[in-house]
């Protein structure tokens, strides 16, 4: 069953010196119990996009949908307030720095508590039991313990544990995981990865995975979007993205991580896209890639669609064969 999507997503910046579209024009689907990765450069807009799913996005940002459905309900048919109290019983977000969803200046067990309040409310002793079963549920050996404790008693795993119980005791239907493990030591990576994919599959959420790291989704993922520059470049299954990308950045991206790139030869310099991604008031002509774009043709000075490939997913390059019944931009029919 479908749980989130998401149709010409655009998300505009009103800066001082006029508006700039930062996210443009997005589609994206995902089913129940899917995992869902997410990449790009730093600087694409994954975050903002996360961001105006959840209603998070600042005050100078203005964001507007076709479609934007979560669990069977269309968000952008309901009033700034149902959409909140709607999207928090649904959704949950996880920052890079868990310290964003934690407050320095109360226990675990306080914070907990007033989150176990809002979502399932109870006596204080029934949401102890559950903040108890949640902590147990992340890993945390001796939850009674940590409950006393203040997140600058914790270590930086500890305390993603911590805000991933906290993101838990709403029962999301989707749980959005921003860069949730860039911030940690390379063994705490692996165990939270493993502990947010675990838990998605045991609750059936969906796991949207955000990050800039090839080798983190290569396992984990179901599906892959790709953006650049605020566009989605490629959305297609992990195994067709991994064993044969249609967009020149995919390849580009895939083929700078050591393990997954055909190009790289063991003790030879990795590959490395020239350049670098353009700044929201400097987009280029055509194609947002261009510049930096190893295959670029004279066409390329024309906005290159997205459109479905045949047996493979969704593509903006003029390289690719759209497949032969697409008559026009996926962006401009239904889905
Ligand atoms: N609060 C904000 N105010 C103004 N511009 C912003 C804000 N947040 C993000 N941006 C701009 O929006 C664009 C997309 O940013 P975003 O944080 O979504 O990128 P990202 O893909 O998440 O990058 P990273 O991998 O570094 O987290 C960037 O140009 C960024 O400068
Ligand atoms: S449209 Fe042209 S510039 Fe853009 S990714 Fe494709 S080949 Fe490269
Ligand atoms: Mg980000």
């Amino acid at each position: 069953m479908q749980l989130l999507r998401v149709e010409n997503l655009s998300v505009t910046y009103h800066s001082s010196s006029g508006p700039l579209s930062i996210v443009e024009r997005l589609s994206l689907k995902m089913d129940e119990g899917e995992i869902l990765g997410v990449i790009g450069e730093s600087g694409s807009g994954k975050s903002v996009f996360a961001l105006s799913i959840m209603g998070l996005l600042s005050t100078k940002m203005v964001m507007r949908a076709d479609y934007l459905n979560l669990d069977g309900e269309d968000l952008m048919k309901m009033s700034a307030m149902d959409r909140a109290v709607y999207v928090a019983s649904k959704a949950a977000i996880i920052f890079q720095e868990p310290q964003a969803s934690l407050n320095p200046c109360f226990t675990v067990s306080s914070q907990l508590d007033e989150t176990l309040s809002i979502h399932q409310g109870g006596t204080r002793k029934n949401r102890r039991v559950r903040a108890l079963e949640l902590l147990d549920s992340v890993g945390i050996t001796k939850p009674e313990i940590l409950l006393k404790l203040y997140p600058h008693q914790l270590s930086g795993g500890m305390n993603q544990r911590v805000a991933i119980a906290m993101a838990l005791a709403c029962k999301p239907r989707l749980l959005i995981a921003d860069e949730p493990t860039t911030a940690l030591d390379v063994t705490i990576q692996a165990q939270i990865l493993e502990l947010l994919v675990n838990l998605s599959q045991s609750e059936k959420a969906g796991l949207m995975l955000i990050t800039h790291d090839f080798a983190l989704l290569s396992e984990n993922t179901d599906r892959i979007g790709v953006i650049y520059s605020g566009q989605l470049m490629e959305h297609a299954a992990t195994e067709n993205i991994l064993n044969s990308p249609r967009h020149p950045y995919t390849r580009a991206l895939l083929d700078s991580v050591p393990q997954l790139g055909d190009r790289h030869v063991k003790g030879s310099r990795l590959f490395a896209l020239q350049g670098q991604i353009p700044a929201m008031d400097q987009l280029p002509v055509g194609c947002r890639l261009g510049p930096r774009c190893p295959k670029a043709e004279k066409q390329c000075v024309n906005k290159p669609e997205l459109l479905s490939v045949e047996n493979h997913g969704k593509v903006r390059c003029h390289l690719a064969k759209p497949s032969p019944t697409v008559k026009k931009p996926l962006e401009q029919e239904e889905q």
